[in-house]
Parts: structure tokens; sequence; C-alpha cells
């Protein structure tokens, strides 16, 4: 008997992000000191107040399965809060699914709405999930490329001009991985009229969005009334919390898109984790004084990065949201073989900037959501390395 694979899956490679990953495992194994410029995962550890919730929880005895939406009570205090930060007042009974991370999310607002053969445009470079979940699904992502010269902002009428009769979504991700800049509201209404025109969905990936600096503002597309119901809000807990090995997120709909959603959910994960809601709860309706201690500390170390780089003219667009920045490299060397020559010569884990789309090429992300004294050394080591061509 031969062992088979599925068709749908000969065009979804392993994920580069976690190839870099266990290849730092394996270096570290060996006794090298790396720095972890790679991932995207806050270097704190989960509140106290949280994980005690999830603790009583669990002595509590609520170990069972929960609703396949999620605990009502976390998906209240997420109504609550989206009505209080983002201005959308939604229904958490008809409106909110519960999802074990934003990752899930993602994937469940793409199999309950595309059908083979639609398009999605997704902005390049970008989160690389967005371009297989659509695949999963059978979509074909046509890429929206971002220039670092535009400071790597979306430009509507580059949208506009790849709209086609089959075009069914568009993704935006505002802080953004892995550019970490952040839409100005223009963009959003001028986004806002190519969906309302075109008939299109949009999915606004917000999991950055309390991670801000020098006071830029978030929007929230599905507060402009004309586009509410086209919009899928995506969010979760891993980076504004420290939650993400929780595995936490949620999405936000209308009743209808949710009434599809619900079932992929109902026949994949069935629900997320019983006692892991009663932490989200926690860390909604508690103290948010951890999540400010937090991006102020993202902020200094940024600071850190965008100071170390600031004699490289055009290195980098300072990034004003998330915690990572895109670092340009000298031609010569793609991304990847940069990527892999600063982690083999320099010890500097970063991921090439060609696993965020083609438009990546000649970058690298650093996620600056490691230690502040690694924070530095590598900031150090990569300017050095890169001055040297
Ligand atoms: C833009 C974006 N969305 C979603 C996620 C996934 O978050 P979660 O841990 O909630 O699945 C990530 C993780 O890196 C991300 O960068």
């Amino acid at each position: 008997m031969s062992l088979h694979e599925a068709e749908r899956m000969k065009s979804i490679p392993f994920s580069s992000i976690r190839t870099v990953l266990e290849e730092v495992d394996r270096l570290k194994a060996a006794g090298r000191e790396v720095v972890p410029f790679h991932i995207g995962r806050p270097d704190f550890d989960t509140p106290e107040h949280i994980k005690a919730a999830a603790k009583r929880a669990i002595d509590q005895g609520l170990t069972a399965y929960t609703s396949n939406y999620g605990l009502m009570e976390l998906r209240q205090a997420i109504a609550e809060t989206l009505a209080q930060d983002n201005a959308l007042h939604v229904d958490p009974a008809k409106q909110i699914i519960v999802t074990v991370g934003a990752n899930e999310a993602v994937l469940l607002a793409m199999l309950a709405t595309l059908n083979p053969d639609d398009e999605v445009l997704v902005p390049d470079p970008m989160w690389l999930h967005y371009f297989y979940c659509a695949r999963l699904a059978g979509a074909h992502v046509v890429s929206v490329p971002l220039r670092a010269e535009d400071g790597w902002q979306l430009d509507p009428a580059a949208l506009a001009r790849r709209i086609t009769p089959r075009t069914r979504m568009i993704i935006l991700n505002s802080p953004h991985n892995p550019t970490g800049v952040v839409y100005p509201r223009e963009t959003f209404d001028a986004i806002a009229e190519l969906v309302d025109r075109h008939n299109l969905l949009l999915l606004s990936d917000e999991i950055y969005q309390k991670l801000r600096y020098e006071g830029v503002p978030h929007i929230s597309p599905a507060a402009i009334p004309r586009i509410a119901e086209r919009t899928i809000t995506v969010d979760g807990f891993s980076k504004t919390y420290a939650m993400t090995g929780w595995r936490l997120g949620y999405v936000v709909a209308a009743p209808e898109l949710i009434d599809s959603m619900i079932r992929v959910h109902q026949y994949t994960t069935v629900c997320a984790t019983s006692f892991a809601q009663a932490g989200a709860v926690a860390a909604l309706r508690g103290p948010q004084e951890c999540v400010q201690v937090m991006v102020d500390e993202f902020d200094q170390r940024r600071r850190i990065v965008v100071d170390g780089f600031a004699d490289l003219p055009g290195a980098l667009v300072v990034p004003q949201g998330a915690f990572y920045a895109f670092v340009r490299v000298p031609a010569g060397r793609t991304s990847a073989e940069w990527a892999r020559y600063l982690l083999d010569a320099h010890g500097v884990a970063t991921v090439p900037g060609s696993a965020f789309g083609a438009a990546g090429e000649g970058y690298i992300r650093i996620s600056y959501a490691c230690g502040r004294r690694d924070v530095e050394r590598g900031t150090a080591l990569i300017r050095e390395a890169l001055r040297g061509g």
C-alpha cells in the first residue's frame, strides 16, 4: 500500500518560521548561545492573576467541554472589551466564537466563506498563515506587494487594481507582522469603500492591537458602519497577555458568518480548553496594568533596535506596533542566505523576509520580544554583519 498525500497539501510547505525554531533548538542543545530574534512570542510569563483564575477553574471542576462558542462569561467579557476599546457592539450569543488561538480563527473564517478558485487579496509581505489557510480552503492568493519606499503602507489603489469578479476577501493586519507598521484611518476608509462597492469580505487580524507605540491609534474596520456586516475580526490572548501556549483567540462576525464558522469549529476543535477560557476572563476583566508594563518594555526594546540601525540609512522603517522590525539586508545574498549566515556566523536567529512573501525578499524580520540584553547584543551583531556586507 502506498501512502497518499492529499492534492491540496502539495502546495502547503512546512512553516519556515518553525524550521528556524527547530534549527535554533538544535544549536542550543549543542551548547551554542543564540539571540532569539526569530520568535514572535513575548518573553514574559503570563500574569499571575490570569494563571490563578485558570488554576481555580480546574479545582472547581471546570474540566468538561464548554459551549462550542466558548464560555458565555468569556464571550460577554470579549463583547464588553470590544465595546469599550474598539467601538464595536456585538451580541455575545450570536457573534463570537472562542477559538484555539487566532490561528484557528483565521482558518475558520476562510474555510467557512471561501469557495475553490475564489481570490483572496493578501498584502505581501504578510504573516504566512493567511497564504496557506486560504490555500487549504482551495482559494487563490493574490499578493498585493508593499514597498519599503512607501513605509510598508498599504496603497488602497494597488488593492483596487487587483480586484476581479472572483475576488472574495481582503486580509488586513494592523499593527502588521512582519513590518510593525500601523495603518492610518484613511487606509481603512478607502478599503471600506472597496469592500462595500465590490461586495467583498474583510478579514481584520487585530492580534497586535494593544502593542502600539508613540500614541498611534488603532482602527477596527468592523466599527465602520457600511462594512460592519462584511468584516470578520480576529484577535487573541497570545500577544497582549503573554499567553501563547494557552492557545486562545476569538473571531467576531455577523451572525450568518458565525453560523457557518461554528460548523467548522464543531467538527474540528469542538471548543477551546475550558479552564484556559476562565484564565482569559480574568485577563479581560482583571487589572490591565500588566499589559502597559509589557508594552512599555517592548517600547524600550524597540528604541534600542531603531537607534541601533540609525546609522545605516534605509535599514528599517520605524515600527509603531507589534514587536517586529523588518531590516533591509545588502544584495549579494538572499534573505534566506542572510538569515542562515547571521545564525551560523553570529549566533543571531532571524526569519528571512521571503518567508512572508516575495516582496519580503531583501529583508529579515527581527522580533524584539526577547530580553533586553539579547536585543542589545543581537542589534549590535546584525549591524556589524550588515556593515561588513
Ligand atoms: C498576525 C498574526 N496573527 C495571528 C497570530 C497567531 O496568534 P495565536 O497565538 O493567537 O494563534 C500571529 C502569531 O504570530 C500573528 O503574527
